[in-house]
């Protein structure tokens, strides 16, 4: 839809008809016109309906440049985070249609509840056991190290959750860890600072660990830092199965 610009301006504003899942899991899509705006990002669009049109919405942001991972809702159907997204990018025929991220309970409107999520950090292990104390000398580890590349490849993880709203197997398969708890934990099993490597692997080798996981590449092809939780996870599954073999599990 357009309207027409004000006089002495060449350009018409485009108007984008946004639909905007309110309420919870049996909420439905609520629609709304926003003004487009140059190198506007979904979020401006979230926040303006949030600020101009309904102070009620809820959502959730924080550093609104990529870094802390709070922002990532579905949008047109694709998990994304939304403060990088431009919306030149993802509209079509000037529409939207940005909803919660799928695979965890709905809070209300686009704030999902992310326990669970990080709940499976902690299953994993996601912690660093330190070997050293305060006194100890900084630890010097070789940057081009096989173990030091292996976990630098999946060390920007920001939480932000997409990869795991973007699974399948977390669809069918609530336990599952997960590609970002595996992903974690494969960057920790790497770490020559950390003292748990058998306790990770044995956290991560049950039915609803690594094994789990079908290769479908969604977490891959989605998460917005460009790591690879696939290639993590198979990296997993070499390591519980050779630990397997030795009789440490
Ligand atoms: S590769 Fe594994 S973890 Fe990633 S989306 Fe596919 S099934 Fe899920
Ligand atoms: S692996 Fe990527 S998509 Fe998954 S939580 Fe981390 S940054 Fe987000
Ligand atoms: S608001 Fe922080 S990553 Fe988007």
């Amino acid at each position: 839809m357009k309207i027409d610009a004000s006089v002495g301006e060449a350009a018409t504003m485009s108007i984008l008809s946004v639909d905007v899942w309110r309420g919870g899991e049996d909420g439905r899509y609520q629609r709304f016109d926003v003004p487009r705006e140059a190198s506007q990002t979904v979020l401006d669009v979230v926040t303006y309906i949030q600020r101009q049109l309904d102070p009620t919405l809820a959502y959730r942001f924080a550093c609104r440049v990529g870094m802390c991972g709070s922002c990532a809702m579905t949008v047109n159907g694709v998990a994304r985070w939304t403060c990088r997204t431009h919306v030149a990018k993802v509209a079509r025929d000037d529409r939207l249609e940005i909803g919660p991220l799928r695979n965890l309970p709905v809070i209300k409107d686009l704030a999902t509840d992310m326990r669970e999520f990080f709940d499976k950090w902690a299953r994993a292990k996601g912690q660093l056991a330190p070997t050293a104390t305060r006194r100890d000398d900084f630890a010097r580890v070789r940057p081009d190290s096989r173990a030091r590349q292996a976990a630098d490849a999946g060390i920007e993880c920001i939480g932000c959750g997409v990869c795991y709203a973007s699974c399948d197997v977390v669809s069918w398969n609530p336990d599952y860890l997960g590609p970002a708890a595996l992903n974690r934990a494969w960057t920790l099993a790497n770490d020559q600072r950390d003292g748990a490597r058998i306790e990770r692997l044995r956290a991560v080798a049950g039915d609803a660990g690594c094994h789990a996981c079908h290769t479908h590449l969604s977490c891959t092809e989605r998460c917005p830092m460009q790591i690879a939780p696939t290639a993590s996870i198979a990296g997993l599954k070499r390591a519980t199965a050779v630990a397997a073999l030795k009789g440490e599990l």
